[in-house]
């Protein structure tokens, strides 16, 4: 399969537009790459792209996509993604799923039950594109492989129990709102894991990215109290759903100790110094091996 990140940026992107923080001001002044929001994109041998996340930057994304040929064209007005899976219902990863309501066929959308509510009740983008492209919901469910291509399975696993801002959750609930992927090809028997929303690394969790080729992994935080420390939200990276990458039990204490081959930090926020190029907090990722995501890199498994 060939797999390529669409956008390496956290919500918000790189930079933020109303962000002054010392990474978007480095950005501005032309010393960092600016990066989209949160999405990639998978392609199995067949030449069949799938679209995973649907980011507010899609547009600008697919176009990126076709500046380098990616697609073989199939028509006017069709869409260049076979089916599109979500691994969370958050504003960033969805989205991107209005700017996509001009595509000749609805929309073929992989999502969790508990996905598809939160996008037909609280932001109800799946109810709406109703009346314009329309969408056909396929259920993700945790635990389950499925063929979405004669090459290509996808499993997801449980991520996170915390639903978007909009929706309300039952205190101590255990529903999932957030899971990852493992995508497998048949053919090659490639292994890539996508955990772009990532609290914690659990045993079952360090085994199935030691199973794994590649993992693009949650590098959302430098550290925990990233946002408070900048006087620029209340809650800290573990209360927003996010492992920080430094500090003890951080997620770089925790990479260092898997056998993973490929490991690429992607759902970066602005504010985390790994974007500035010269940084230590940089040159302390590079040098445990561990690769910085960028906005169109490509490889295959
Ligand atoms: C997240 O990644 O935690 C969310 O996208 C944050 C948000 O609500 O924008
Ligand atoms: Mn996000
Ligand atoms: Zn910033």
């Amino acid at each position: 399969m060939l797999i390529r990140i669409l956008g390496a940026a956290a919500g918000g992107g790189f930079p933020q537009w109303n962000c002054l923080c010392q990474s978007c001001e480095t950005s501005r002044a032309g010393k960092a790459a600016g990066l989209t929001q949160s999405s990639i994109a998978i392609r199995s041998q067949s030449g069949d792209w799938f679209l995973i996340n649907a980011s507010p930057d899609v547009r600008l994304q697919i176009e990126q996509m076709r500046s380098q040929q990616c697609f073989v064209e199939t028509g006017q007005r069709s869409l260049p993604f076979t089916s599109i899976i979500l691994t969370d219902a958050e504003i960033d990863h969805t989205t991107g799923l209005m700017l996509l309501r001009e595509s000749s066929q609805p929309l073929k959308i992989y999502a969790s039950a508990s996905v598809k509510q939160a996008l037909t009740t609280g932001y109800p983008l799946f109810a709406t594109l109703q009346n314009y492209c329309g969408v056909e919901w396929l259920p993700l469910d945790v635990g389950k492989s499925i063929a979405i291509a004669s090459e290509l399975e996808i499993e997801a696993f449980a991520l996170s129990t915390k639903p978007p801002k909009y929706m309300q959750s039952e205190p101590g609930s255990q529903e999932i709102w957030g899971v990852g992927l493992t995508i497998r090809d048949r053919n090659t028997n490639g292994v890539l894991t996508y955990a772009p929303g990532l609290g914690a690394i659990d045993q079952s969790l360090q085994r199935r990215f030691e199973a794994s080729d590649c993992i693009l992994i949650d590098g959302t935080f430098w550290t925990n109290d990233e946002l408070p420390a900048l006087g620029i939200g209340g809650r800290s990276a573990l209360q927003m759903g996010h492992l920080p990458l430094s500090g003890a039990g951080g997620s770089l204490e925790q990479l260092a100790q898997l056998k993973t081959a490929r490991q690429i930090f992607v759902h970066i926020n602005n504010t985390n110094p790994i974007l500035i190029p010269d940084s230590l907090e940089r040159q302390t990722v590079e040098s445990q091996g561990i690769e910085i995501g960028w906005d169109g890199l490509m490889f295959t498994l």
